[in-house]
């Protein structure tokens, strides 16, 4: 098994998601996903919990003679088949990748969105991971991302707390990142719009926003 293989993380994602899906975070997926087209990737794709609002904006998208093309990537098999079961179910044709953010398997300029949904908690090296979202994206396109971060004063000292046990049993993932700052210092990457709102504590806040590649 490699680091980044957790059958058992795979196993729970789904039904230890379902209430937050269903309740929080729908309208937040359809925001990363409205009104895309083209070339679309989704970084750490997860179970495919997304999948079905990229149908309803691929049917958008050819309802106003365009398209949108799919491609799914995730380091880690056991949730890269549950996303493959899932894109089958869905309907969505998608080309479907094993690899990392860090080192991302495709050309320079060859996307035209970046999906991040609640990844950039997760990566290892979130730098190397922007760098190349800012390389693999045309000029123009977008990183459209919702994440959860680090909270303020008393909740942002119990997340730093816990958050060597909640790594461990959430898979790499850390409730105490700054990824608006993140995303905001990163040249490759020009933030045009980030909102805030509540996810469930600990995992809270949340933000989403889109930035646009500069080069
Ligand atoms: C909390 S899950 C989110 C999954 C999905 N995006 C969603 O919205 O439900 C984080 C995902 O990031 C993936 N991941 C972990 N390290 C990664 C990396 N270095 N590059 C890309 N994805 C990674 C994990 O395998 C996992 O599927």
């Amino acid at each position: 098994m490699t680091d980044h293989e957790n059958p058992l993380f795979a196993a729970i994602y789904d039904p230890a998601t379902a209430l937050a899906e269903a309740t929080v975070l729908a309208p937040h997926r359809r925001y990363l996903t409205n009104g895309l087209a083209g070339r679309v990737l989704d970084l750490g794709t997860g179970t495919g919990a997304s999948f079905p609002f990229l149908v309803a904006a691929r049917d958008d998208a050819r309802r106003a003679d365009d398209d949108l093309d799919a491609h799914l990537l995730d380091p880690d098999r056991h949730m890269l088949s549950r996303a493959r079961r899932a894109a089958r179910t869905h309907g969505l044709d998608a080309t479907v990748v094993c690899g990392v953010a860090e080192s991302l398997p495709y050309p320079d300029d060859s996307f035209d969105a970046v999906l991040s949904a609640l990844v950039g908690c997760t990566v290892p090296d979130l730098d190397a991971a922007l760098d190349e979202v800012g390389r693999v994206l045309r000029p123009g396109g977008q990183f459209r991302f919702f994440e959860h971060v680090a909270a303020d004063g008393l909740q942002g000292r119990v997340q730093t707390a816990i958050d060597p046990a909640w790594t461990r049993l959430a898979a790499g993932c850390h409730l105490d990142r700054d990824l608006e700052a993140a995303y905001r210092a990163h040249p490759g990457l020009d933030v045009r719009t980030v909102e805030r709102r509540d996810g469930v504590p600990p995992v809270s806040p949340l933000v989403r926003g889109v930035a646009v590649a500069t080069e």
